[in-house]
């Protein structure tokens, strides 16, 4: 469905029970944002950007108040709270999505992309913005862009030379199916854990690595107690911007449009920092941190794992299918 259908299908709704009246569209209102980041990570910059941007569009009627580092719970709970409405947006990652919409999980694919840029072509291409169609009736939201984190690697307690060698290292993943059996199908322990969780669990050494991006690795110093980094490039890792239907539907058209308008400009911002900025983030890694870089590391690494995946995802869903048919015409 595209932005101008999802714009409409909206008004319809608005247009029933929840219809602004004239008084309430000229009161001012803050959006309450949540989500899992800390206020240095750049999602949370982009969503204080958001904050003015609406302020600025709306004449001062909008406004958003974040609560970010997961104050309001995690995000499985967040999500709860957007479909009640007692939350009216949150930027939540593409991982939680995929316990309610299967077909998010094809853009965890294994090595679909190889790179950071042709990720943010995925999360462009009308297909992702499919998947999104699902969202209303699934989670009670509506999912206005994506946006994402960098590509994710393994970044380990000890040195790792094989495959062979990961085999019942427990590895932190963030919670969802398809990233728990990509680590399952190679014989690694995954261990399922929420972002504020992690760097105590490493440093009581609960766990023996972690599968992360660039941007967290320098955020938190994971690699203080896990100085050994795998470039692999395994998976993207993307985010959604997610409204409340209860919220959105409050809305006028209009304030629809400038909204939807607001939320795209800074998810396409997040995308081009992270595009821009993923090598150097690389390198700051390797002349500050002392952490030590096995280079591209490639799906070679863990054997028939691309093949093995996809045979069992793309029984739940076409998009595994028809993601890596897009990516082969980049
Ligand atoms: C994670 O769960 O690994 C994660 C979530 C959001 C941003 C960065 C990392």
């Amino acid at each position: 469905m595209s932005r101008k259908n999802i714009l409409a299908l909206f008004s319809l709704v608005a247009g029933l029970a929840l219809a602004p009246s004239a008084a309430m569209a000229q009161q001012e209102q803050s959006f309450r944002l949540g989500l899992i980041t800390p206020p240095v990570h750049v999602w949370n910059q982009e969503v204080a950007a958001l904050g003015e941007t609406l302020q600025e569009r709306s004449d001062g009627r909008f406004s958003i108040t974040a609560y970010p580092s997961g104050q309001l719970g995690n995000e499985a709970t967040m999500l709860q709270q957007l479909q009640t409405g007692a939350l009216d947006m949150a930027w939540l990652t593409t991982a939680e999505l995929t316990f309610r919409v299967p077909d998010m999980a094809a853009l965890h694919a294994p090595f679909l992309v190889t790179n950071i840029a042709d990720a943010a072509r995925v999360f462009r291409s009308d297909e992702a913005r499919e998947i999104l169609d699902a969202l209303p009736r699934a989670t009670g939201t509506v999912g206005l862009c994506y946006a994402m984190i960098g590509m994710r690697q393994m970044v380990m307690r000890n040195p790792i030379d094989s495959a062979e060698e990961l085999r019942g290292q427990r590895i932190r993943i963030t919670p969802a199916p398809p990233i728990s059996r990509f680590f399952e199908m190679f014989g690694a322990a995954p261990a399922p854990m929420p972002l504020p969780a992690i760097y105590d669990a490493l440093a009581n050494a609960q766990i023996d690595g972690l599968d992360m991006d660039y941007e967290s690795i320098i955020n938190f110093r994971y690699y203080e107690h896990a100085p050994y980094l795998l470039e692999t490039n395994h998976h993207m890792f993307g985010m959604v911007a997610l409204v409340s239907v209860r919220r959105w539907a409050q809305l006028s058209e209009e304030d629809r449009e400038l909204v939807s308008d607001a939320m795209q400009l800074h998810c396409d911002r997040t995308i081009d920092r992270f595009v821009e900025e993923e090598e150097d983030k690389l390198d700051r890694l390797r002349e500050a941190s002392g952490i030590r870089i096995t280079e591209g590391v490639g799906p070679e690494f863990f054997g028939d794992i691309v093949e093995r995946w996809d045979a069992e995802w793309a029984e739940r869903t076409p998009y595994v299918a028809r993601l890596r048919e897009l990516v082969a015409s980049f």
